[in-house]
């Protein structure tokens, strides 16, 4: 075989066959397929496309090319959560110990946010002493003793995928459909979990930024995950605006902890219920969707689901009187409002544009390296379809230095889009995939 040969065959439109998509992903890992020709067959597939068949064989070649977790020593069903990433996206934070409190095991790998989007265990290190380098040992026995561990992404996880990225991120072929759900899906494959729940974000702040692309590329990924043999069910949620109301690591474990307190804002509660809702199908702990709410709403009233939080945070090394007290939390030097400068309705806010404006302040990572702010970020004043009056407060900026922060306020001014015309609010559950398939 050659790999001459499959860039042609792909170039020329026809379809490569399982041992032929294996042969490229095992050369690629070992260094035996060089990154131009991986590169130049990335290309003709953003030109000629994959069919389900081929995604198939792609996902499981790259699940294949390193370590796949056997979790078979944690009891019970184990459900996965992921998300495509948004701005405020904290759904982890509520949602992990919700699930956790009504026995349903988290196993659960996470990452740390590079860009304009937050990582889940940057949020967590909000914990003073919080740690997610813990032991397969340490790990497998949180989870069976207390319910949840989170653990960084092991090195050897689907290493080709890495190297993949890699190279898609520099030669302009990250926006292919079966690229981007092989990639997402081989990781989640291969973290081990018997089932998987997939939070899919559309709108400006999204990777996808069109409705009819974010359901084709869950239902790419819900078909991948089912004939993997994995029960899969996706939620297409809004990223027209940020997630709740708060963007920054502390600021939004505080708004997460107030969620766990029974308050929170209704979008982000909204997104944690429609997603713990499948969890707990998958689980089969819940017969359908009212008794999952039914059962998220209890933990949450008798303060279990807030207490497994701090069960988990203790359990990492972290200290958790910031669960009891969220004043505790990294607190900024100093708040700067952002006032409006006419009169309307929100239409949009770019949540890219508030992600970006967080990053200014520090608190989110220019490159893997950049060290982050976990104190600052932006609290959310008027959200979309509400109204404002010209001189009213629109967001509030905490931050470390006042030059920062007058440039994330002009960022922020510029990401409000405010018009005369009023609007309905739209829903932030957009659509479900394969929720039918339990
Ligand atoms: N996230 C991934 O892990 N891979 C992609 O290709 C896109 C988003």
């Amino acid at each position: 075989m050659r790999m001459y040969d499959l860039i042609r065959k792909k170039k020329n439109g026809e379809e490569l066959t399982t041992e032929e998509i294996r042969y490229m992903i095992e050369g690629f890992t070992e260094g035996e397929v060089p990154d131009y020709q991986m590169s130049a067959m990335t290309m003709a597939i953003c030109f000629r496309g994959m069919s389900k068949r081929e995604t198939l064989d792609l996902t499981l070649a790259m699940r294949d090319s390193g370590d796949v977790l056997d979790l078979s020593a944690i009891e019970g069903i184990k459900v996965d959560k992921h998300s495509t990433g948004g701005v405020g996206d904290k759904t982890s934070l509520a949602l992990t110990p919700i699930v956790a409190a009504l026995g349903v095991p988290v196993a659960k790998m996470s990452g740390r946010g590079l860009g304009h989007t937050g990582g889940t265990i940057d949020k967590l290190e909000c914990f003073p002493g919080f740690t997610t380098e813990i032991s397969e040992e340490t790990f497998v026995k949180n989870v069976n003793c207390i319910g949840i561990a989170i653990a960084g992404q092991t090195a050897n996880l689907a290493p080709a995928d890495k190297k993949l990225y890699a190279l898609r991120d520099v030669t302009a072929t990250v926006d292919q459909m079966s690229l981007i759900a092989s990639s997402i899906m081989c990781k989640k494959l291969a973290s081990g979990s018997d089932a998987i729940v997939l939070d899919v974000k559309t709108g400006n702040g999204a990777f996808m930024k069109r409705m009819e692309d974010s359901v084709a590329l869950a239902e790419e990924m819900v078909s991948i995950g089912t004939l993997a043999g994995k029960k899969t069910a996706a939620v297409i949620t809004d990223m027209d605006q940020p997630l709740g109301y708060a963007i920054g690591n502390s600021l939004e474990v505080a708004e997460a902890i107030d969620t766990l307190n029974g308050h929170g804002p209704k979008d982000f509660k909204e997104v944690v219920f429609a997603l713990g809702s499948l969890m707990l199908q998958f689980a089969n702990r819940a017969q359908n969707e009212e008794e999952a709410i039914r059962l998220m709403e209890g933990v949450i009233a008798d303060g279990s689901a807030r207490k497994k939080l701090a069960e988990f945070v203790l359990a990492q090394g972290g200290d958790a009187a910031p669960v009891f007290d969220p004043s505790l939390l990294p607190v900024a030097k100093m708040q700067m409002e952002v006032i409006a400068p006419t009169d309307g309705y929100v239409h949009r806010i770019l949540a890219e544009e508030i992600g970006i404006a967080c990053m200014t302040l520090g608190g989110g990572r220019e490159t893997k390296e950049s060290s982050i702010d976990l104190s600052v970020g932006i609290v959310l004043k008027k959200k979309n379809g509400d109204f404002v009056k010209a001189g009213e407060t629109l967001a509030v900026i905490h931050g470390n230095e006042l030059t920062k922060m007058a440039q994330a306020r002009e960022r922020i001014v510029g990401a409000y889009e405010i018009s005369s015309e009023q609007i309905e609010k739209k829903p932030v559950i957009c659509r479900y995939v394969g929720r039918h398939d339990f």
